[in-house]
């Protein structure tokens, strides 16, 4: 099937180059020209494991390409992707003025009949609300619905999250939309969820914050631990064996980062109160913890250190998790500007997150190209993502190159009975320390 997607971000780009995978013939849409050039060049504007290698499979296989002509490949296509970011606004409701912009040059694009597909993650109402606009905005004579199609994937792991999902979710409202939802989506043989569209938006959003809830659940019990002298590892692997309960999203650490659970969680409560007057009480506790526990190794250390003036410390990972490069919503954010506050010097060293901390911080940090020059000669180590160098990275190193091996780890990298026999001076998260 011809189609075309709106918006190369993480979504819409993988998706762009899966659907291609499959057979279909699509062309994906962006705004910016230098980011076009580079697709079209074979190269990936983000660091997403085996899209790269694929997005030049389907482009020798002439299954795929990109342009900024919006109006063409929307004339074009049978069924449109609409992919582009719906971020937090100030007030925490999601932003949806890329959706709408996109609808209105798709409604000024459109010649034939065609099914509109709304894969960024919208407010419930959202897509009822986009199909009322565009059917009366189309050229008169033309049929056009929208269905919703919330997208699963992690960051990191995109390409295997949509290649092999564990779902696909259809939400549609006609046959007609049903069938073509289908036609696209069979060629990918994975379980297919089929329902109305409000059911589908409520799937996003209820997965995303059930995760969330997990996370910041397994922290809270962490912290609990601590009090106890209780290790958070063993109580979730103990709990892990019940199938009910699992051994996913149960890793304590510093909180979820990342554009999406920060985002959906309040987006989702903001939404019921402000329309509904339905008091979220489970997604206010979630967000409570979650904010706490970003800050929680800077005020353990403040509890041992008392102040930081003049300290010097190294910071290891910024990406809000391992295996991208993105770093929204990251917890190391939220300790630096805290230590900075306090007037700590601070290096930084993660191996794809630097250019945006460089963006955002210039020449307040420090920046580290290997993990040895980060923590050399340094006070105090906060180990933020577990990178699989920071996580191999020796024990005794820090003896060896720290001024004084204190090291705070969020991420439960090291076993502390191996940091104990390095010498090191080790907290980490839920573990009786
Ligand atoms: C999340 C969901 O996992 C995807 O299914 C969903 O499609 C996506 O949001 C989205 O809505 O677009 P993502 O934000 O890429 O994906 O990252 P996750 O792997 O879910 O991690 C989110 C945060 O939770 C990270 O900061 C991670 O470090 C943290 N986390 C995760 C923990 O602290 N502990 C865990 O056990 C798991």
């Amino acid at each position: 099937m011809k189609i075309a997607v709106a918006g190369t971000g993480y979504v819409g780009l993988v998706t762009g180059v899966c659907l291609a995978e499959i057979g279909h013939d699509v062309t994906c849409v962006d705004i910016d020209e230098k980011k076009v050039a580079l697709m079209d060049s074979g190269k990936s504007p983000i660091y997403e494991a085996g899209l790269e290698e694929l997005m030049q499979k389907v482009a020798a296989a002439g299954k795929i390409r990109y342009t900024t002509d919006a109006q063409a490949a929307y004339k074009d296509a049978e069924t449109i992707f609409i992919a582009v970011g719906t971020p937090e606004s100030e007030d925490g409701t999601a932003n949806l003025e890329y959706v709408y912009q996109t609808a209105t040059t798709i409604a000024e694009s459109v010649e034939k009949d065609t099914l509109v597909v709304v894969k960024s993650t919208v407010p419930i109402g959202t897509n009822e609300i986009i199909e009322q606009f565009l059917k009366e905005h189309v050229k008169a004579g033309l049929h056009i619905e929208v269905a919703s199609n919330p997208e699963f994937l992690a960051q990191g792991t995109a390409v295997k999250d949509t290649l092999e999902a564990s779902r696909i979710v259809i939400g549609v409202e006609s046959d007609w939309a049903k069938e073509k939802m289908y036609e696209i989506f069979s060629p990918f043989n994975q379980p297919i969820v089929c329902t109305n569209r409000a059911s589908a938006e409520m799937i996003k959003y209820a997965s995303n914050i059930f995760l969330a809830l997990k996370v910041s659940y397994i922290n809270e019990i962490a912290n609990f631990c601590e009090l106890i002298g209780a290790d958070v590892e063993t109580v979730a692997k103990g709990m892990s064996y019940d199938p009910r309960i699992g051994d996913k999203f149960l890793k304590a650490g510093i909180g979820f980062g990342g554009s999406c659970f920060p985002k959906d969680t309040k987006a989702l409560f903001h939404l019921a109160k402000n329309e509904y007057d339905f008091d979220f009480k489970t997604i206010d506790s979630i967000i409570s913890i979650n904010n706490d526990q970003k800050v929680r190794l800077f005020y353990k250390a403040k509890d041992d250190f008392g102040n930081f003036l003049g300290k010097k410390v190294a910071i290891l990972g910024l990406t809000f998790k391992a295996g991208t490069d993105d770093t929204r919503e990251s917890a190391a954010y939220y300790n630096i500007d805290l230590l900075l506050e306090e007037g700590a010097e601070i290096t930084v060293y993660d191996p794809e997150g630097i250019p945006a901390f460089e963006k955002e911080y210039g020449k307040k940090l420090k920046y580290a190209t290997t993990i040895d020059d980060a923590i050399a000669g340094k006070d105090i180590t906060f180990i933020m993502t577990d990178w699989a160098d920071i996580k191999n990275y020796p024990a005794e190193q820090y003896v060896k190159l720290m001024n004084d091996a204190n090291v705070y780890d969020g991420r439960n990298c090291y076993e502390t009975r191996v940091m104990k026999a390095a010498g090191v001076d080790y907290y980490s998260i839920g573990r009786g320390n």
